[in-house]
């Protein structure tokens, strides 16, 4: 297996920390990803984060600033966040591929959706990453992310803002991709997408302050 390029498995380091794993997944190769993005951009957040918020893949912005969420749809995100009640910063924000994939369409990084292989390569980071924060809460953001942790056959036109029950964390669920919301070109469209992110988020909400 060792250096085949098709697992970031190798380079995740003995003992398991966030600082430890930030630095080995800088230098990771698990698939052929980090070759043309700037960094790796790893989760961000605190170790005892009791919310976890899963994207799919860093965008052109996170790609430049090495931070998850930090463009137009990690405003969006923000904004949903405390509309719905929860604080950004009691939660853990990663992706579940932790390099930029692109295609250029003239001097502009077009965003690529990552393969399910290399969903599957950098699984590990994700997998460190809830075996070390432990979240109460796990949301899945957008299909990708859902179908990685959930299941290929969860839908989340459907089963959005279900929460679910599972070995990852003791609730988890999934709702629409931020971007999915901006994408909309209808205006009316675009802030009934939002209304309904900001229900899926409440029911985030509801389960943390219950528990605290
Ligand atoms: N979209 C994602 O899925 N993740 C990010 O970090 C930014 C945009
Ligand atoms: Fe490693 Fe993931 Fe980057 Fe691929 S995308 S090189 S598996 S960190």
């Amino acid at each position: 297996m060792a250096g085949n390029g098709d697992s970031a498995a190798e380079f995740l380091p003995d003992r398991l920390s966030l600082a430890g794993l930030r630095r080995a997944a800088a230098d990771c190769r698990g698939c052929p990803l980090y070759r043309n993005a700037t960094q790796t951009v790893f989760g961000e957040g605190l170790k005892r984060s009791r919310l976890m918020l899963v994207g799919e893949i860093p965008g052109d912005r996170e790609d430049r600033a090495g931070k998850p969420f930090v463009g137009p749809a990690g405003r969006l995100l923000d904004e949903s966040l405390v509309e719905a009640g929860v604080d950004r910063d009691e939660a853990y924000v990663t992706n579940a591929v932790k390099h930029f994939k692109w295609e250029a369409r003239g001097w502009r990084r077009l965003h690529s959706k990552p393969s399910a292989r290399e969903i599957k390569a950098c699984r590990p980071w994700l997998d460190a990453e809830i075996e070390v924060v432990e979240p109460e809460v796990i949301v899945a953001l957008g299909a990708t992310a859902a179908k990685a942790l959930i299941g290929s056959d969860f839908r989340v036109t459907r089963q959005r803002g279900e929460l679910i029950e599972s070995e990852l964390a003791p609730h988890l669920t999934a709702t629409v991709h931020p971007s999915s919301i901006l994408r909309n070109p209808d205006a009316d469209a675009r802030r009934a997408a939002r209304e309904e992110f900001v229900e899926d988020l409440r029911v985030v909400a509801a389960v943390l302050n219950d528990g605290s």
